[in-house]
């Protein structure tokens, strides 16, 4: 049985507060996402999709329009949410480990119980570092370790308080292709585990159809919703599916809508 986590109906939103299409940043957006599957969101540049993660985890309000989250009208920052981005945003004069704990200092939800129960959560957050095989690195700090590693880490944090919706802005955009993979099959592993629900960001066709459940294809800006994908491979899934006719069918067929949008611009 699937649940409605977040829905959008019928969002459109503009940074200058007006209704004019042209101003539309994005516009009548709808979509649906299910309490623990994994959604990627894949589109031109400026179509959008950044600005789409600012909605949903509340730090922009839809000009036009609605956004839910377990049924409930979103109307300021959600809590419950971790994010990651392109760039590694671990903060150079902390250690790994603090830079993990992070979220625990600055969330009020912890206020108390970080503070009165500090080695539960030192222990948790160690534990999400073995998971992520950056065992014995938690006294190192970011720029100590490679592009690689910091995405690691940071996803750690964005992991570490145990949120509902994992949000990642072209987190892995960064990386060559032999490290991106890699972290493709920890997210998958973490996610399978956790049964957090994801929403991701990416350029990279393949890596969206080897992670998700659900992929959104948007237009050119103004973004609209253009095609919805449902990604029917059986998980666990291995990375050699990327072989397989069948996922590079599908990837082809993705990059047929990006082009049709682009072309229609
Ligand atoms: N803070 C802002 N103020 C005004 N306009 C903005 C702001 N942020 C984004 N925009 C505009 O909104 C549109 C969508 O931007 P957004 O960052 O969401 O695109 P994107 O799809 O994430 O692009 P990319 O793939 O390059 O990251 C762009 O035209 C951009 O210039
Ligand atoms: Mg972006």
């Amino acid at each position: 049985m699937s649940l409605p986590f977040i829905e959008l109906e019928n969002v459109s939103l503009s940074y200058n507060g007006s209704e004019r299409l042209e101003d539309m940043a994005i516009h009548e957006v709808n979509l649906t996402i299910e309490k623990g599957s994994f959604t990627a969101v894949v589109g031109p540049s400026g179509c959008g999709k950044s600005t789409m993660m600012k909605l949903l985890s509340g730090l922009q309000a839809p000009t036009l329009g609605y956004v839910f989250m377990n049924n409930r009208e979103v109307s300021g920052p959600v809590s419950g949410i971790g994010m990651a981005f392109q760039k590694s945003t671990l903060l150079a004069w902390r250690n790994i480990l603090d830079n993990i704990l992070l979220p625990f200092e600055v969330s009020p939800d912890y206020e108390y119980s970080y503070r009165r129960d500090k080695a539960k959560f030192v222990k948790k957050a160690l534990a999400l570092l073995d998971k992520v095989g950056l065992k014995g690195y938690e006294k190192h700090f970011p720029w100590e370790l490679s592009g690689g590693m910091q995405q690691r880490a940071s996803i750690c944090r964005a992991l570490v308080h145990e949120p509902s919706l994992l949000i990642l802005d072209e987190p892995f955009g960064a990386l060559d292709s032999f490290t991106r993979e890699e972290l493709w099959m920890m997210l998958r592993d973490l996610q399978a585990e956790q049964k957090f629900t994801v929403l991701l960001v990416t350029h990279d066709l393949e890596e969206a159809a080897f992670l998700a459940d659900d992929i959104y294809v948007m237009s050119t800006r103004p973004g609209r919703i253009i095609h919805e994908e449902k990604v029917t491979f059986e998980r666990p899934r291995s990375i050699d599916i990327r072989y397989e006719p069948k996922f590079t069918h599908l990837v082809q067929e993705l990059r047929g809508h990006i082009k049709a949008a682009k072309e229609a611009a």
